[in-house]
């Protein structure tokens, strides 16, 4: 699955650009290196040609890795345009302050936006880059391991609106995706940990062996110099080649696109529920587990798959059973707010076992009585 080249050397005319691992998909290139970084805006460039450019971050990331991203482009040719960070600023209120910001700036379609940071920069200025002079490139330099698994890839964009989360947005696929995994040696470890719950999913819904390297490989990834192990630059290129690989299979959620949403619509539940306070990825975790269990019941999911996963959650610090004071049966009901459920008994991406995803009825997912989400809801 996949379809990864073998390492890129510098090439004798551009000597100074890194080795870098690339992943192909239609339209475009992620680049995975350490230090890439500090030459991303060469690569930016030679992907879009643009004139000008709108890094746009959130004020902790652009203090961090603004000036080298910045530095990385010709001189005055990058504009650096910022919000505060968090899912509160995920809205239209900073996609038209950007946006007026990038105009009052004099940027015109020849503009490429640059999203620099986590899942949110890349959401809203996918979203601005997406509707911008109707539509301009943009490319992503993912800075948390979720973004750099997840939310650069696949060109989902948007913003929060009071009745829901990611309601208002666009399909825009990136023109470039920049992975520089050194990044992560300045995330927070819960961060960390966030983005391992949506690693680990992309190992039980397409590869088994990945699922378990990755657990043997915790130590080495949340070591004080992860960021910098092989490790990790194996880790984020299995764990990106299967995003894409579903992604490029269903670019519009059709169908076999799905299969993401393994652990998702629990989740989602918990997260609205707690009113946000479990943040995603822990509720992800949960997610997962009582979504096996919920196969395992069907008789979808072999035995034990469920134990397995937790197991490696719990290796990877993440929770994996509902906090007490959400009771099962406001979490049933709040599976009924998701937007993707549909009228009926709601559908779950449900995997066979470790590694492979149940086809359902072609959906890619199944239909799963109230009485049997409870139940699981109930042990997990
Ligand atoms: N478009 C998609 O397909 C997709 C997929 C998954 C998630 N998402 C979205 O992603 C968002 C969550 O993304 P996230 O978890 O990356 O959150 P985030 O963007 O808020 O980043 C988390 C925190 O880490 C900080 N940070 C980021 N990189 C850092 C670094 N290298 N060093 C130190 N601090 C750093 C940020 O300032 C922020 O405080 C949600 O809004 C979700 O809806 C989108
Ligand atoms: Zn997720």
């Amino acid at each position: 699955m996949g379809e990864e080249a073998a390492p890129r050397a510098s090439n004798p005319v551009t000597r100074e650009l890194p080795v870098t691992h690339d992943i192909q998909m239609p339209g475009y290139t992620i680049t995975i290196s350490p230090g890439i970084l500090e030459t991303a805006g060469m690569f930016v460039h030679a992907a879009t040609q643009g004139h000008r450019y709108a890094v746009i971050s959130d004020l902790a990331v652009a203090a961090r890795y603004g000036t080298p991203l910045l530095a990385s482009f010709p001189p005055g040719e990058a504009h650096l345009f910022t919000f505060a960070g968090g899912e509160p600023a995920k809205t239209r209120d900073t996609w038209a302050r950007l946006t007026d910001e990038m105009a009052e700036a004099g940027l015109g379609r020849d503009a490429v936006v640059v999203a620099l940071g986590g899942g949110i920069a890349c959401d809203l200025a996918g979203f601005v880059a997406a509707t911008f002079m109707r539509g301009i490139p943009v490319a992503h330099v993912p800075t948390t391991l979720l973004a750099m698994v997840d939310a650069s890839i696949g060109g989902k964009t948007g913003v929060d609106i009071p009745s829901g989360k990611n309601l208002v947005g666009a399909f825009h696929q990136p023109a470039a995706v920049i992975v520089d995994p050194l990044c992560l040696a300045t995330l927070p470890a819960n961060e960390l940990r966030a983005g391992m719950a949506e690693v680990l999913k992309h190992g039980v819904i397409a590869d088994a062996l990945f699922f378990e390297r990755t657990v043997a490989a915790l130590p080495a990834l949340y070591a004080h110099d992860g960021a910098a192990s092989l490790a990790m630059i194996e880790t984020l290129r299995r764990a990106i080649a299967i995003k894409c690989d579903v992604v490029r299979r269903d670019e519009r959620e059709g169908g076999l696109r799905h299969v993401l949403n393994f652990g998702h619509t629990i989740a989602h539940a918990i997260e609205l529920v707690s009113h946000f306070a479990v943040p995603h990825g822990e509720a992800v975790a949960i997610g997962m587990v009582v979504e096996a269990r919920i196969g395992e019941a069907l008789g979808v999911t072999e035995a034990t798959t469920a134990d397995r996963i937790e197991r490696a959650l719990r290796a990877a610090g993440l929770p994996t059973t509902r906090p007490a004071h959400l009771g099962p049966g406001a979490v049933l009901a709040a599976t009924r707010l998701d937007k993707k459920a549909r009228s009926g008994a709601v559908r779950y991406a449900l995997p066979t076992r470790i590694g492979e995803m149940s086809p359902g009825d072609g959906l890619w997912s199944v239909p799963v009585p109230d009485e049997v989400v409870l139940a699981s809801l109930g042990t997990a």
